[in-house]
């Protein structure tokens, strides 16, 4: 099997994907194009290339977080100065139940990665940001390295660690 990830475009039929968590296929299901179109995120899909089916899809965004929530052996490396610190957003993350449990997650994950570390080179980004609906997604995130941030549901993984990855 070969899928391909490529932007959210209107043909793609995104009416049945289903993540077993409401939230998130509604989401993908009504908002995400909204969203696209307003600028407010961007919105990526994974492509199951023999089915044309939707496998997964995930959503970034600029954002930022305050300094004070990044544990001490980060924080004393930056600049003071640096009250808000640029991040990018991995908003909404999912892979439809159909294609759970075969390594896509992963896949996807390193294909939005990729995308941040890229990006990170024309526009400034100190960490990635990931907001886990529950312990089960706080759980796929740990396993790849993301770690919690201070007095935050939210959790992060360096873009320098992200570089290391890549390198
Ligand atoms: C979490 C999710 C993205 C995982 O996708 P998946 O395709 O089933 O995961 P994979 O098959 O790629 O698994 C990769 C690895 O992560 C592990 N893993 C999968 N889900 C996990 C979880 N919830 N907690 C810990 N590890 C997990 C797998 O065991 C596998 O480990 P291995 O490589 O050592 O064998 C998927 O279950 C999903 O979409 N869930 C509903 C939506 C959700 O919770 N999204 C998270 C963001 S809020």
């Amino acid at each position: 099997m070969s899928y391909l990830s490529r932007p959210l475009d209107l043909k793609l039929n995104r009416k049945n994907f289903t993540c077993g968590k409401d939230l998130l296929d509604n989401y993908f299901r009504k908002q995400a194009s909204q969203d696209v179109k307003r600028k407010l995120s961007a919105c990526f899909v994974l492509i199951d290339e023999g089915s044309s089916n939707i496998a997964g899809y995930y959503t970034l965004s600029s954002n930022g977080i305050s300094n004070s929530f990044v544990p001490d052996s980060f924080r004393k490396k930056l600049p003071r100065t640096y009250t808000s610190l640029p991040t990018i957003l991995l908003g909404r993350f999912a892979i439809d139940k159909n294609f759970q449990g075969k390594g896509l997650g992963k896949v996807l994950l390193i294909d939005a990665l990729k995308r941040c570390l890229d990006t990170s080179d024309t526009i400034g980004a100190f960490a990635v940001i990931v907001d886990p609906l529950d312990i089960e997604a706080e759980r796929f995130y740990f396993k790849y390295g993301f770690m919690k941030l201070q007095d935050s549901g939210k959790m992060f993984l360096p873009m320098k660690t992200i570089k290391e990855l890549f390198a």
